[in-house]
């Protein structure tokens, strides 16, 4: 590995790092032990390390130990304070620095900041699971609902003006829970995408009928498209689902009286590439806008709206937006989200059709 390399390798690593000579003097930290240490290595260079960190452990013969043998030492669980906050429990690595006798390399892992980062993983995977018992659940319930349906609405025949408002109650709610379940079950179903060569300018236009049909009669809708625009490389009918909800949504967060106005903008961004995690690129040079002129994105949920059933709405189910992400996910392509109260934007960017396709238009 070239020094560049090393030096970069580690300033990156997120766990705090401390070098300290055969004399228990610091000789370097990285940025993860400054920012744990509350303090910049130019200080703490040079100075005792056990007088920096207070370590709630007898270190001292099992670190000579390791020092002598040239071995690595483990202590777990052990509470290290800085001076600057409460002691955090900590599991330590202290091992010897090749090439340099009596150095050591400490690292320092924080279990309740471990903790922390398991928990938020944990909890986007049982949002999936639920997502998966939701499913199942959707199917078992979606029958007895329609006998009570059936059922409430035989009653409803010979009843008094009073009493029918209770039956319509029900009738009502029933829907209303169909409609979620079938939101659920539809979240479920996504099948892999069947990609082929699309014209993004007929998707925008058969979303903008029908949205104009229903949620978004009261919305003015614009087009601004760029023309020359080429083929995607997508699925029609899940990229129309896609933009369906933003205009759904869009929709239901205007006025519903006033009404509000939503632009569909195309163009084309040769520069825009996406770097996945593991170092491939991929070109997505096609955006699509949907943009509202409405209230914007709820503060409180502001950087949670692709998660499943996170709404800002009374009776939102919250997946319309989780069912896109996936959607634009599963198309390798992109969607971003910059809103102010007055103008919303979702962008998606998405990737070219192959050349062989595009000219077969
Ligand atoms: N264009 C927008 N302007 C303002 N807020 C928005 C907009 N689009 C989405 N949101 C907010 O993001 C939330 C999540 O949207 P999402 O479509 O995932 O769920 P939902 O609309 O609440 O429910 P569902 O789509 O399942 O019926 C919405 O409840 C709303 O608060
Ligand atoms: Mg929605």
């Amino acid at each position: 590995m070239n020094q560049a390399l090393e030096t970069q390798l580690w300033s990156s690593l997120p766990v705090p790092a401390i070098l300290m000579d055969a004399d228990d003097l610091i000789a370097d930290m990285n940025p993860a032990a400054e920012g744990f240490m509350n303090n910049s290595a130019k200080w703490l260079v040079g100075q005792p390390v056990w007088d920096r960190l207070a370590v709630d452990a007898p270190l001292e013969e099992n670190l000579a130990r390791a020092r002598a043998q040239g071995t690595p030492l483990f202590v777990n669980d052990v509470d290290v304070g800085t001076g600057s906050r409460p002691p955090l429990v900590c599991n330590l690595q202290i091992a010897p620095l090749q090439g340099q006798p009596g150095w050591m390399i400490m690292l320092i892992s924080p279990r309740e900041l471990a903790g922390r980062m398991t928990q938020s993983h944990s909890v986007k995977s049982a949002a999936k699971s639920a997502i998966g018992m939701a499913e199942m659940l959707a199917h078992e319930i979606k029958n007895p609902l329609a006998g009570i349906t059936g059922a409430a609405q035989l009653l409803s025949m010979n009843l008094s003006k009073d009493d029918l408002e209770l039956t319509d109650l029900i009738v009502t709610e029933s829907r209303r829970i169909v409609k979620l379940l079938e939101q659920v079950e539809q979240f479920g179903n996504l099948s892999a995408p069947e990609r082929r060569a699309v014209n993004i300018h007929d998707v925008l236009d058969r979303a903008r009928r029908s949205t104009q049909l229903g949620v978004g009669a009261h919305m003015k809708i614009v087009e601004d498209y760029d023309p020359s625009l080429p083929l995607a490389h997508g699925d029609p009918d899940q990229l129309l689902q896609v933009v369906l909800n933003l205009l759904r949504n869009a929709s239901e967060v205007a006025d519903q009286k006033a009404g509000g106005t939503i632009r569909l903008h195309t163009f084309y961004e040769h520069s825009f590439r996406m770097r996945r995690a593991d170092g491939s690129g991929q070109s997505l040079p096609l955006q699509i806008e949907v943009i509202d002129d409405g209230p914007g994105l709820p503060p409180d949920i502001k950087g949670d709206i692709f998660d499943p059933f996170v709404s800002g709405k009374e009776n939102g189910t919250g997946l319309g937006l989780a069912l896109v992400s996936k959607i634009i996910s599963d198309h390798d392509g992109w969607i971003s989200v910059d809103s102010v109260p007055g103008r919303t934007v979702f962008r998606i960017s998405l990737p070219l059709a192959p050349r062989e396709e595009q000219e077969n238009d």
